[in-house]
């Protein structure tokens, strides 16, 4: 029968859940390795580490030579901790802003900025005159599964809109700063032919920058299948078409231009599975609850975008499950959007699963970035444990929270106690 497991990364589901609790993250190690060796046409390779920033997964990315890209002064911190550096390019910092923990890390660090307003420019070369610079360009328009993560077009935030990209170079001489790339990510989920317009676009900029360019950056954005029937991206094919923007970049300015890529979601999304317990099965009318341990404080993407992770069911009694119903999979928080059988715009619908029993595991699949990553502490939960399983063998990687860890920043002033 369709949905059902048994075993993650080679461990029994059962085994997981009892040692390390639920609900918890379990990450599978060779499938990390993997995906980034289909990667490996790129000459540089740089993880979106907002997608999945744990540690532990940012030494995986360091050992298997992985660059990192760090969105916040926290993600700088991270990737220091791991022992990437700014001065060798390990580290670049993408935003659109700098706060001031972000300009004292960059300073320090010398960590090159890849920079997503013109403002930035200006500020860069007040405090950290020579700076090594990207320019993320907004090319006009964009691309992406959801509204939300939509990342170009003149309703998004982010980058710098194409037509000032002449004021921008302006900017940098006047700034002392050193303008040496182009950057597009232009959102999540990319397509063919959408993309051949972004590498149209990124010609059109290097051409403008002319020979001070030095490197080109294909931003993030690769697909990964989250329904069993979607076929997986062609990596080929997407570097071929990348490849051949970057041909006819180094003919026009005469050197070559290094291509980098900089993935989250295609890295870690299907090594990551949440491993969580189903509390209680009840009938509500017409329709049957799966209501499990962990919610939308643990994996936000269906509530937050109607995103689809795929379920399957671990009999906890290790007993054969033959049947199969129509449920609602929900999660313990108190607000009626705590449900992962969702759609756009919050449209409850049903899943074909295995017929369960209170105590049974339900496994959230594809959950490794944009899981852990944006998990909260709504409802006073715990943030859930992380673990990863190298060559058969789980290992801690983030305990769960305690209620002391939750609490911990948190006064009564005087007059209240
Ligand atoms: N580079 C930049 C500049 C980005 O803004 C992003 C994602 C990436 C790379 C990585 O994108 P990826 O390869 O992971 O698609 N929370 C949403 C995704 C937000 C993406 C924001 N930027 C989700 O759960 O789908």
């Amino acid at each position: 029968m369709q949905h059902l497991i048994s075993e993650l990364a080679g461990v029994p589901v059962t085994e997981l859940a009892r040692r390390f609790g639920t609900p918890t993250f379990v990450y599978d190690q060779a499938l990390i390795e993997q995906r980034i060796a289909e990667l490996k046409q790129f000459q540089v390779v740089r993880f979106a580490q907002k997608a999945c920033s744990n540690i532990a997964i940012l030494a995986l990315m360091k050992r298997n030579g992985v660059l990192v890209d760090a969105v916040s002064a926290g993600e700088i911190v991270r990737a220091l901790m791991v022992d990437y550096t700014g001065e060798d390019d390990g580290i670049v910092y993408t935003a659109d802003i700098f706060d001031d923990d972000a300009i004292e890390l960059i300073r320090k660090h010398s960590i090159p900025v890849n920079v997503g307003s013109p403002d930035m420019i200006t500020q860069l070369g007040a405090f950290f005159p020579g700076a090594k610079v990207t320019l993320r360009i907004n090319p006009g328009f964009g691309h992406g599964h959801s509204q939300k993560t939509n990342t170009g077009g003149d309703l998004s935030k982010h980058g710098i809109w194409y037509s000032q990209l002449q004021e921008c170079l302006e900017l940098g001489r006047k700034a002392g700063v050193n303008i040496r790339g182009l950057h597009m990510h232009i959102g999540s989920g990319t397509d063919f032919e959408h993309l051949a317009t972004v590498c149209d676009a990124m010609v059109k900029a290097a051409r403008e920058v002319g020979g001070q360019l030095e490197v080109i950056s294909a931003g993030g954005g690769l697909p990964i299948p989250y329904r069993k029937d979607q076929a997986r991206i062609d990596v080929g094919a997407y570097h071929a078409l990348w490849a051949k923007a970057q041909r006819t970049i180094e003919d026009i300015i005469g050197h070559e231009v290094a291509l980098e890529v900089e993935p989250g979601r295609y890295l870690v999304a299907e090594a990551g599975s949440l491993v969580t317990q189903i509390r209680s099965v009840k009938r509500q009318g017409e329709h049957t609850f799966y209501l499990a341990d962990a919610g939308f404080e643990t994996l936000v993407r269906p509530s937050m975008y109607g995103s689809y992770h795929e379920i399957s069911i671990a009999a906890a009694d290790g007993r054969e499950i033959t049947t199969e119903q129509e449920v609602i999979v929900g999660g313990p928080l108190c607000e009626s959007g705590d449900v992962f059988t969702q759609e756009e715009g919050g449209v409850v619908v049903t899943r074909r699963l295995p017929a369960a029993k209170v105590g049974d595991y339900l496994v959230i699949h594809d959950a490794g970035a944009y899981g852990a990553a944006m998990s909260s502490n709504y409802n006073s939960r715990r943030l859930a444990g992380e673990v990863l399983v190298h060559e058969g063998i789980p290992e801690v990687i983030r305990e769960r929270q305690s209620f002391e860890q939750i609490l911990a920043n948190e006064r009564i002033p005087g007059h209240l106690r």
